[in-house]
């Protein structure tokens, strides 16, 4: 049996976890937390062999601080950490096993992977990230969407910079060496992400559209049952794939 606490479990994402959860028979949910309980990390008396963290950037350190003190492996679903959160983060992975993905979806990291592939294949382009999300979302760009510009970036000698809100930027692009992305909010929307290669006189655009939630679910799973087996460090969905 693995005994997971769930931190941000009245959330959207919290609550479809443990609805799914309550039918995989190796899965017990035995700690939820969230805003109005969040003093309960004091009062843990039997360790979780595991965390799960959908909530938000400040919240989550409540759990990694609690993961970190009592050497429990973490899966970091949450996504909107500023740099120098993203630098504690793995710094805290030199004490215990940390996963940590903004996009949980199998599909969207082979999708990631593909951008990568194209960009390395495209020379001359301008690439451009949409993002569409609910309205409800805190932060912007997606996570997700910066994930993808990461790993094109990683795999082209990280020659590329990043302008946010490229929507509302009125000056010319400068060079080859940009990625420029927008965000559109609004309704139920899940998910979508759209990488636009845009040549002289031609354009390749690749889309992901997320349906349900549980594809982030699933990823979640598998990344629990992942997570548990390793030493201390880093781990991501390229792991897994
Ligand atoms: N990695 C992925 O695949 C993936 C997929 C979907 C969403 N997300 C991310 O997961 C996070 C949660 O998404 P959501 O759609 O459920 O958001 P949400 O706003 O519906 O839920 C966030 C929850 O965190 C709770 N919270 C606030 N303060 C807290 C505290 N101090 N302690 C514990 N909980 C606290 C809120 O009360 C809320 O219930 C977001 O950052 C989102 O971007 C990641």
């Amino acid at each position: 049996m693995i005994n997971i606490l769930l931190n941000g479990s009245k959330g959207k994402m919290g609550k479809a976890f443990t609805e799914y959860i309550k039918n995989i028979p190796d899965f017990n949910l035995e700690y939820s937390i969230d805003k109005e309980n969040s003093n309960l990390f004091n009062s843990i008396f039997k360790k979780p062999d595991v965390i799960i963290d959908f909530s938000t950037p400040a919240s989550t350190f409540n759990g990694l601080n609690y993961a970190v003190e009592n050497l429990i492996p973490i899966v970091i679903a949450t996504t909107g950490f500023s740099k120098e959160e993203e630098n504690i983060i793995k710094e805290y992975s030199e004490a215990i096993p940390i996963f940590k993905s903004s996009n949980l979806s199998y599909g969207i990291n082979v999708f990631s992977n593909i951008a990568a592939i194209l960009t390395k294949k495209l020379d001359k382009v301008d690439i451009e990230i949409i993002e569409k999300h609910h309205r409800n979302k805190l932060d912007s760009p997606s996570g997700t969407a910066v994930m993808i510009a990461d790993n094109i970036n990683k795999n082209c000698q990280n020659k590329y910079k990043y302008i946010f809100e490229k929507n509302k930027v009125v000056d010319k692009t400068k060079d080859y060496n940009e990625i420029g992305f927008s965000s559109i909010r609004g309704g139920n929307i899940v998910g979508e992400h759209t990488v636009m290669f845009i040549k002289q006189d031609e354009i390749i655009e690749i889309t992901h559209k997320a349906y349900s939630r549980n594809i982030y679910i699933e990823g979640a799973i598998k990344a629990i049952r992942f997570i548990i087996n390793q030493k201390n460090g880093l781990f991501s969905m390229n792991d897994l794939i």
